[in-house]
């Protein structure tokens, strides 16, 4: 006989509500709940929260298994809840002492719904969450369209839309450290082709760093049922009796304009509530990483400082290779675990570096990967027990790499202390990148119980993110660069903790193009750092016009740059000044797509004032260029800038006639660009 289920006196969140409705409203959608005498919550004629066992056969956003082993779920409205902006609905099963707590909170000037869930049970044993997902949205007419942004290394964000057919679509990952690189953690739904402009459109991003899954099935009543949360693949855990266990925020954008005030939504949200210091200017760097790779030593950098006082840059960021003495990082090899400076690269160690950069009015940043690990390292020798691994199966590594376990919190206090020890040591230091330059493929901890290895993946993100709190809390006049590898912690999740992100290993100004248009569609551009490199052998100015429709940044050995290049720089960086304030904190109006045509073009819009880039990779025929998001009645002075040969005038036009019949544009080059800067005309 199992146990009887676990009860408890029913207090004042436990008694049904009989009947009643709840709506959260975000611009184009709706989620409308509704439920009966039965207390049986729906949602546009669908579940609300579909649950394993309870007659629901399709994918499920709950799935536990009861502490008797009973794999079903029953639960019922027994409360709800709205205070300000948080709507709450509390649940609990008809039988068990489970309870589950869907909560929103509207952030209605953006439509934006954050929404998560809350979980805990009085059951008398744990209870084992196999699934739990952070949002179940129905939508009714099943004639959508859906939008991925997939890629891999250094090819991220490719968009592909595609109609939801029968049957269901899954969108996932199952990296565990970081959430993506073949399939980023958001999605836009559109009910049509989609359309920047026009349309019903629902963009969804979870704010998570590790594995997610999206899951759209197109149900026989014409329903789509949409749930997504972290990914249950493999991640089951134990949920103790009087443990709270809270899903990620899922984040819902909605519009019935299309996709371009989506992301100017997300955008806004973005810089107001996720990122850190969302209202500061992001300075201009110096980074050393293609400029030198590992190859550096002290005098190498001394002098990269000189140029980028020269060329007028605010910080440098030193990468990989500045650590390890009885491994050397001198490639990717070996070294990675080992944080003391490299003696024989920089004998007179960072602070000293630090304080030559300050000489050069140079801010400075370093580069870290601290969870990560080489097997030819100090720290293996000494903590091979630290590394991710599985019984029995040989050390799979990747860019000669391993993971450390930080489900363990040993190994965070590891990961803590080897940042707090640099930083304190060379308090100039003002800005780090995170790197993470690998995946988990065998996801196995000798710190988590046996019976608990699965909990693995939710483990691990929530130690890195305890690490990441510890870092902004202690160290928080320092900014933070996530990379992984290029784009692959490009998530809400991981840039609560950070200031901006690397999106892409892939730096050739023509296919970053592609890449910063598609994660333009969630990432404002004040986060999505945009480099100017030689990689490509691109002209300079078309390299300088990509990346300043970004964050700005260098990654260039400016000492083998001319005489001649070096002043382009210096005028591209003074010009960058002018008008960085409306890239980083203006409105983006994509105009014309890379993926439409042979030329693309983008406009930020802050207040009165205006910049738009036109791109032409590969040459384009003379056409108009209709600006969007200018005010029809200012008459504006367009200016091109960044030129080799200064700033040329096109006149001066009303917003109305900029956006109907356009700017008449000659035909372009291949690999040419324009930037024009648009102010009133008063
Ligand atoms: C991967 C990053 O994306 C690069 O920018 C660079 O920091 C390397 N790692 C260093 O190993």
């Amino acid at each position: 006989m199992p146990d009887s289920p676990g009860t408890t006196a029913p207090n004042a969140g436990s008694l049904m509500i009989p009947g009643g409705t709840v709506e959260i409203i975000a611009g184009g959608f709706t989620l409308r709940y509704d439920w009966g005498e039965d207390g049986k919550i729906k949602q546009n004629s669908g579940p609300g929260y579909p649950q394993w066992g309870d007659g629901w056969v399709f994918e499920p956003a709950l799935f536990a298994v009861h502490f008797d082993g009973n794999t079903s779920t029953d639960l019922r409205v027994v409360n709800t809840h709205s205070e300000g902006q948080i709507t709450k609905i509390s649940l609990k099963d008809s039988a068990y002492t489970f309870y589950v707590d869907l909560v929103f909170q509207s952030i209605s000037e953006y439509n934006i719904i954050e929404t998560w869930v809350e979980i805990r049970h009085e059951e008398p044993k744990s209870v084992t969450i196999q699934s739990a997902a952070s949002a179940a949205i129905q939508i009714e007419n099943g004639d959508y369209y859906l939008t991925q942004f997939s890629g891999d290394w250094a090819n991220e964000a490719n968009m592909v839309s595609e109609p939801i057919r029968k049957g269901i679509k899954i969108l996932d990952s199952k990296l565990a450290v970081r959430a993506h690189q073949f399939c980023a953690p958001w999605f836009i739904l559109s009910d049509g082709p989609l359309s920047e402009d026009s349309g019903t459109v629902i963009a969804g991003s979870l704010a998570w760093s590790g594995s997610f899954r999206f899951s759209f099935e197109l149900l026989p009543s014409g329903n789509i049922s949409t749930i997504c949360g972290i990914n249950p693949f493999a991640s089951s855990f134990q949920l103790e009796p009087g443990e709270q266990f809270k899903t990620p925020k899922m984040v819902l954008a909605g519009s019935n304009s299309g996709s371009g005030e989506v992301s100017r939504n997300l955008h806004r949200y973005v810089r107001q509530s996720v990122l850190r210091d969302g209202d500061k200017p992001r300075s201009i760097l110096l980074n050393n990483w293609e400029a030198t790779f590992f190859s550096f030593d002290e005098s190498k950098l001394l002098s990269l400082f000189k140029g980028a006082q020269d060329i007028g840059i605010d910080l440098f960021l030193l990468d990989d290779g500045w650590f390890g003495n009885k491994y050397p990082r001198n490639d990717d090899t070996q070294g990675l675990g080992d944080w003391q400076t490299n003696t024989e690269k920089l004998p007179n160690g960072i602070n000293y570096l630090t304080e030559i950069a300050l000489d050069h009015s140079l801010r400075f940043g370093l580069w870290f990967e601290p969870e990560m690990v080489n097997p030819g390292s100090k720290l293996f020798e000494q903590h091979p027990d630290w590394v991710i691994q599985q019984p029995h199966r040989e050390l799979e590594l990747q860019r000669n790499q391993l993971t450390l376990d930080l489900s363990n919190p040993e190994v965070q206090e590891f990961a803590y202390t080897l940042l707090d020890d640099v930083l304190r040591a060379a308090p100039n230091i003002s800005y780090i990148k995170w790197d993470c330059n690998r995946y988990l493929t065998q996801p196995g901890s000798q710190y988590l119980p046996q019976d608990r290895q699965t909990y693995l993946p939710i483990a691990y993100t929530n130690g890195l993110y305890s690490v990441m709190e510890r870092l902004n809390i202690e160290h928080p006049a320092v900014e933070v660069m996530m990379c992984s590898g290029g784009g692959g912690r490009v998530d809400y999740g991981s840039l609560e903790f950070a200031h901006e992100l690397w999106p892409s290993d892939m730096t050739d100004p023509v296919r970053r193009i592609y890449i910063q248009w598609g994660f333009s569609h969630f990432i404002p551009a004040i986060a999505s750092a945009s480099h100017v490199t030689s990689w490509g052998g691109r002209p300079l100015k078309f390299a300088f016009d990509v990346a300043m429709s970004g964050r700005l940044g260098l990654d260039l050995d400016i000492d083998k740059l001319s005489a001649e290049e070096r002043e382009f720089c210096r005028r591209a960086i003074a010009t960058y000044r002018n008008f960085r304030e409306i890239v980083q904190f203006g409105d983006l109006y994509r105009i014309e797509s890379p993926y439409d045509g042979p030329r693309s073009s983008v406009l930020y819009r802050k207040d009165t004032q205006a910049v738009a880039f036109v791109f032409s990779p590969d040459g384009a025929p003379s056409a108009n260029l209709c600006f969007k998001g200018l005010e029809p009645e200012i008459t504006y002075q367009v200016i091109e800038t960044n030129l080799p040969d200064g700033d040329t005038s096109w006149g001066k036009f009303p917003g109305q006639q900029l956006m109907s019949s356009g700017l008449s544009l000659p035909k372009m080059q291949a690999l040419t660009s324009s930037i024009f800067l648009l102010t009133p005309n008063n």
